[in-house]
Formats: C-alpha cells, structure tokens, sequence
C-alpha cells in the first residue's frame, strides 16, 4: 500500500479549521482508495512568530523537500508586518522548493453561484498556470534612505527564458490533456496574458510562447495583455482553456476568476515542480474576522486536497472529491461558498465525506 509523508502548515485565521476539513475529506478517500498517509503539523505562521519571534528556519527547506507534499490553509496576521510571514512561509516554499507551477482552476459549478449574468457552468470553466518563481515577487530590492523625503523603494522583474519556457510548455501540455479528458467540439487553446507593450522586456514570453506552440500545431493560440484579461475575463469567460501568465499577473487575474466561479471560497490551487514537489493551498487568505466561530467555508480547502491527492498519483480519489464538491453545490445542498452559507465548516467537511461515500455504495 502506497504511504505519502504529507506536512501541514495550518496557519492563521481560517486556515487551522479548513485545512481540517480538507484532511477529513482526505482520509475519507485514502480510506476508500487504498492508501495510506502520515502528517507533520508545523506551526509556522504570524500567531505563531508573534510568540516566538520565529520564522521558517532554512534547514526547514530541506525536511519539506523529503516530504510527498505539504498542505497549507492559511498565512497572515493584522497584528505582523505586512508580508513578512507570507514570504517566510508562502513564497519560501515555493521558491526554496522551485515549485514553479501554481495551477489554479476557475470552474463554475453551478449557474446561481456565478455573479455575471446568463453564464452556465460550461460557460466558466478554465485553468490558469501561473509561473511561481520569478517577476516581480522577486524580491530582490529594498529601500534605499529609508524614511527620509529621498527615500526610494525598488525592486526588480525577473524573468528567465528557463522560468517562462517552463511555464509555457506547462500550459500546453495541459491544454492537450484537457482536450483528451472533455468531448470533442471545444479545439485546446492557451492564451498568453502579459504587459509586453508596456513592459517591453516581457517580450521574452511573447518569443518564447511563439516557439513553444510551434511543437503543439493541434492547440490554439491567443494573447491578452493583463488589463484586457481582467475585462474578457467577465464579459467572455468561455473564450479562455488555458490561461500562462507571470507571477504578479497570476496572483491577480485568478481572484477575477476566483469571483466569476463563486467566490474566494471555492478556489484552490497547486504550487508544484511536476515529478517533485508540491504545496496545496485554497486561494484565500485567513479571514481574521471569522477566525474561531466555525463559519468560513472550507471548500478552497478542501478542493485544494483533491489537488493534492491528483499529484500524488490518486487520480480516482481527486475525481471523487471533485465530484462530490460539483454535486453538493449543483443540487444548493451547499448554497454558497462563503461564510454565510448557513452551514458551519465541520458541517461541510462532513458533508462532502458523506456525499463521497454516498457516490461509492451508488456505483458498487
Ligand atoms: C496568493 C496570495 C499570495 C500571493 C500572498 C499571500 C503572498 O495572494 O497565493 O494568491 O500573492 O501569491
Ligand atoms: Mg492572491
């Protein structure tokens, strides 16, 4: 029987009590599927440094690379410096771990939940691949006289051919898969999102995706700059497949798509060095304001699982989570993805248990 070493950073805020629904759903399938898996809690996240003065120490680095993958509900805290535990935690695995995919499906599972209007499910239904290691997040920079009328603040894009090409090549390989798992009559397709014409040195994604989509005749191709994304992106969301975009650009058109498909509730996403590493997160932050009262909605959380348990090579048990998550929405057991839902969060993590079990004995 395969056993995958799995970590936990539960976090702040929400993040402890959805990461806990998305570990109940996963030990339902691991039951169902024949697998096995052990955790590490870690406690890293700004409650935590606010006690401790402690952030990710480097060696931490090399622990969460031996693991199978590590499962993450949320990071930030009012009362830390903005942004600080976030690049200790977030961005230190995904850059220390070179995960440099973050994968993010927009997928509207049912008409009521989307906020455009006349959008059906077969409407909304695309991933982005947003390149996870490099741009503007690169934080290489600083401030320079710092606090005085000269201050200046800078940091610098950094965009490799490596990191752009791998990315890219992501995106296609992805768009084929897509295409082989749907019905004909929809062709692959990726669309390139960048600032070229502003940000003139991006025409390196312009080139490199050029070339990259020579070896793949059979997938369309399309560009939006980033502004024109965001607009298409609620008038035409069924123009889109596959989305490959740079980091900064990633993070901000996928709560657009976190919107048109429901809500920050349901989005997840996968940072991942495919055949390596992986970190699995719901897209939204901690929610300080309903820390504690068991009301956030652990769906991101517990899609987020079902990401994780397709990494590892549990196809049939990603499929069953998502199944579950597409039926309790689509039939308004779950009426909402937010926390006004009127179902608690353990509520929900039992649901969706239940609605897996239910689709087993079902086809048995
Ligand atoms: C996300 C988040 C992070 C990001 C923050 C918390 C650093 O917004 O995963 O989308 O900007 O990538
Ligand atoms: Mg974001």
């Amino acid at each position: 029987m395969t056993n995958y070493h799995i970590g936990v950073i539960g976090g702040d805020g929400i993040g402890p009590e959805v990461a806990r629904e998305g570990l109940k759903v996963l030990s339902a399938v691991a039951d169902i599927d024949g697998f096995t898996y052990d955790t590490v809690e870690y406690p890293y996240s700004g409650e935590y440094y606010l006690k401790t003065k402690e952030l990710v120490p480097p060696h931490m680095l090399d622990e969460w690379r031996a693991l199978d993958a590590v499962f993450l509900g949320a990071i930030g805290h009012p009362d830390v410096e903005v942004g600080l535990v976030e690049a200790s935690v977030i961005l230190g695995l995904r850059v220390g771990l070179d995960l440099y995919i973050n994968l993010r499906p927009i997928k509207l599972y049912a008409e009521h939940l989307c906020p455009l209007k006349d959008k059906k499910p077969e409407d909304v239904d695309l991933t982005v691949v947003r390149e996870n290691t490099e741009g503007i997040y690169s934080q290489v920079g600083g401030n320079f006289k710092k606090g005085s009328p000269d201050e200046i603040a800078t940091v610098t894009g950094i965009w490799t051919r490596k990191g752009c090409e791998r990315a890219i090549r992501y995106a296609f390989e992805l768009a084929r898969q897509r295409a082989a798992m749907r019905d004909a009559g929809r062709n692959p397709r990726v669309t390139l999102v960048d600032k070229a014409n502003a940000i003139r040195p991006q025409e390196l994604w312009t080139r490199t995706f050029a070339e990259v989509a020579k070896e793949y005749p059979e997938v369309e191709t399309d560009h939006a700059y980033v502004d024109a994304c965001c607009m298409w992106l609620i008038k035409n969301p069924e123009w889109f497949d596959v989305i490959v975009t740079t980091n900064l650009f990633g993070d901000i058109i996928t709560d657009v798509g976190a919107m048109i498909q429901g809500g920050m509730g349901i989005a997840a996403s996968a940072n991942i060095h495919p055949g390596k590493n992986g970190m699995f997160e719901p897209i939204h932050g901690s929610a300080p304001k309903y820390t504690g009262q068991n009301v956030a909605n652990p769906l991101g959380a517990i899609a987020a699982a079902g990401m994780m348990c397709d990494f590892l090579g549990q196809k049939q048990a990603a499929q069953r989570i998502e199944n579950a998550i597409a039926m309790l929405l689509g039939s308004k057991r779950i009426p909402s993805v937010d926390a006004r839902s009127g179902l608690s969060t353990t509520q929900i993590g039992d649901m969706v248990v239940k609605e897996i079990r239910e689709q087993v004995s079902r086809d048995t």
